[in-house]
């Protein structure tokens, strides 16, 4: 059995979904920080298949164990953990504690279960500040601006040591670029627990306001695009939009590839495209308006950030399929049918 931390997030439901088809067995434990149970009866109507879950905290390690006394794990993807930009920033001794303890909770308690298999759901952000294109062997670890960003390059350190002490353990690093795009059947796909950081869920939200009969409120009248004066096609920033379901396949090449040692794996489509390309493709996708302006650059931000995935491509033998509009297809089918969720978290609400 494939156990999945963080399974009702974005990427791990798409995954489990995807290894649900390929006739996986799969096991989800999540806490419900930035996701919500609603999803669970969603991931059975598209698999027609019982959901296994169990509602964990991975910074209790005896919840953990329990977890694998009682079900027979072989190979853990782990996907759970705190991912916003900004709260790290303004709470980073509790990212720190969560992505952190949490991983070396799970490490500990799969050697004690001679559990030998891990897909560990890295970011482009380890790269920092190095040019793009991004290879495997680009710099990592310099020009990290903030803690999330942190923590993912120092759990890939954690896992190549902890690989290094077992010679029979198997792990991969994927690190996404960024994730957009959502289930065809639009029954699940990206909706945070809070105001947008993404811009992808942002532009779902303002063209939900100004297309439909909604409104939701004065957040969402405009995009607002983070600068204009990068040196780039247009002046807006660049980023390697990747569809989820391109990513959970990913996850599924990975698995059937793992090998003794550690690898790591960039998970991109090796195309850079700006705020404004990506907006108008959206617009003119599904037809619709998506009021923007633009607005001073947001701190940390990079100017160009997209990856070389030839590794992937060889090794793994994975490729995109899907367009940037298939991407922007599917995120407005899944928005259309569904209410932006406008729960805030008890801790942000604290
Ligand atoms: C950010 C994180 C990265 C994380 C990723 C998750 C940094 C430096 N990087 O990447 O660690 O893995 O999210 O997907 O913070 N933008 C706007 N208006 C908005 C929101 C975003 O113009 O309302 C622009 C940003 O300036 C950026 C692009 O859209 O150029 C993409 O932003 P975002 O979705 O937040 O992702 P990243 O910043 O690339």
């Amino acid at each position: 059995m494939i156990l999945i931390t963080g399974g009702c997030g974005f990427i791990g439901s798409h995954t489990t979904i995807e290894l649900l088809q390929f006739g996986y067995e799969c096991l989800i434990i999540d806490n419900f920080t930035n996701s919500s149970p609603n999803i669970i009866p969603q991931m059975e109507k598209i698999t027609g298949k019982k959901i296994n879950f169990e509602k964990v905290e991975m910074v209790d390690k005896n919840a953990l164990a329990i977890i694998f006394k009682k079900y027979n794990i072989d190979c853990v993807i782990h996907f759970a953990g705190l991912k916003a930009v900004g709260e790290s920033q303004s709470i980073p001794l509790h990212y720190y504690q969560n992505n952190l303890i949490s991983t070396l909770n799970l490490l500990e308690i799969m050697q004690k279960y001679n559990c030998k298999k891990l897909i560990f759901s890295s970011s482009a952000t380890v790269y920092g500040n190095a040019s793009s294109p991004l290879t495997e062997n680009s710099q990592t670890g310099i020009g990290i601006t903030n803690p999330y960003g942190q923590t993912k390059f120092m759990i890939e350190q954690i896992l190549q040591d902890f690989c290094k002490s077992d010679k029979n353990m198997r792990i991969i690093s994927l690190r996404y670029f960024n994730p957009i795009g959502a289930h065809s059947s639009g029954l699940i796909g990206e909706n945070p627990n809070d105001i947008p950081n993404n811009i992808m869920p942002y532009i779902m939200r303002v063209a939900f306001q100004n297309n439909t009969m909604h409104y939701i409120n004065d957040n969402y009248k405009k995009v607002n695009i983070f600068g204009n004066t990068y040196k780039t096609k247009d002046g807006t920033a660049i980023r390697d939009y990747i569809h989820v379901m391109d990513l959970a396949i990913g996850h599924l090449k990975a698995i059937e590839k793992l090998k003794k040692g550690y690898d790591v794996f960039n998970l991109g489509t090796g195309k850079g495209t700006s705020v404004l390309e990506l907006i108008h493709t959206f617009a003119k996708t599904n037809n619709i308006d998506i009021p923007y302006q633009f607005t001073n650059k947001r701190e940390g931000d990079l100017e160009s950030v997209f990856c070389n995935c030839q590794k992937a491509n060889n090794i793994l033998e994975w490729k995109c399929t899907k367009t940037l509009e298939d991407a922007c297809r599917d995120c407005w089918r899944f928005q259309k049918n569904n209410e932006p969720n406008l729960i805030v978290d008890s801790f942000q609400k604290n």
